[in-house]
């Protein structure tokens, strides 16, 4: 389901992804971990085509990026089929929950008004959230809106969904909400990739772990051979 390869960034100068070659299979999981400012965020954005890149390449949901600017049609196309969950939720703050939900549906893929929020609802229901519907994001808290924002990320049903610190701005009650809805996911055959700092949620939900330390990938393989066991985890 993606394949990188040989994959390298500058930015002002500086090179800030270097050489980087990682696949994940459909299904799979992939959490990336490492020190803050070792380019996790890029490599997600590089991932979905937000950023240009400079050398080598990726296939992503059948897509292939190239180095240098990508075209309009493309990036549409990819965005259908890679959906995208942020750390501060990003939700629209004038809209319901329901109308969060149901706007790309509607926008991007033309679903009927019914069919979009029946999808919709279900969504809601799956991320723990029905009796919200009608909320909006201000009303909530944290954990409720990141659950909005997932279940906004799969009202497109997109093939991979890419995380960027998903609980990072959540308190740990709040944090396990999130990990829950994410492990559900990928029980359910989710192809994801979760930037992360939190290895409880890494080795839980992942099939495959990559520590990312200064543009370049330092370890990757299973959980087990990537993290160091918390201490006291059982
Ligand atoms: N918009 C930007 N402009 C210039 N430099 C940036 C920008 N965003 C990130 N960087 C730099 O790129 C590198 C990688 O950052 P980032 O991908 O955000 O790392 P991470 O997500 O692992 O914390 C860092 O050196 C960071 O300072
Ligand atoms: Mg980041």
């Amino acid at each position: 389901m993606i394949e990188v390869v040989a994959l390298s960034k500058n930015r002002g100068g500086k090179r800030v992804l270097e050489d980087l070659s990682l696949s994940l299979a459909e299904g799979g999981v992939t959490a990336v971990v490492g020190p803050s400012g070792g380019g996790k965020s890029t490599l997600l954005r590089c991932l979905n085509g937000l950023e240009p890149f400079d050398a080598g390449g990726i296939l992503i949901a059948g897509h292939q990026l190239t180095p240098g600017g990508h075209p309009h049609a493309l990036l549409e196309r990819i965005r259908r089929d890679v959906g995208m969950v942020f750390q501060q939720f990003n939700l629209f703050p004038q809209m319901t929950a329901l109308e969060n939900v149901m706007l790309a549906p509607r926008v991007v893929s033309r679903l009927s008004a019914a069919e979009a929020r029946s999808r919709a609802v279900g969504l809601l229901e799956r991320v723990g959230l029905d009796g919200f519907a009608q909320a909006r994001p201000a009303t909530l808290s944290g954990g409720q809106q990141q659950r909005v924002a997932i279940a906004r990320a799969l009202a497109m049903q997109p093939r991979v969904i890419l995380f960027d610190e998903p609980t990072s701005a959540l308190d740990p009650a709040m944090s396990s909400e999130v990990l829950e809805v994410i492990l559900d996911l990928a029980r359910g055959g989710q192809t994801m990739v979760v930037v992360t700092h939190d290895h409880a949620l890494a080795q839980r939900a992942a099939t495959h772990v990559v520590e990312l330390v200064a543009g370049r990938i330092q370890r990757q393989g299973s959980p087990a051979e990537v993290l160091i066991p918390a201490v006291g985890s059982g």
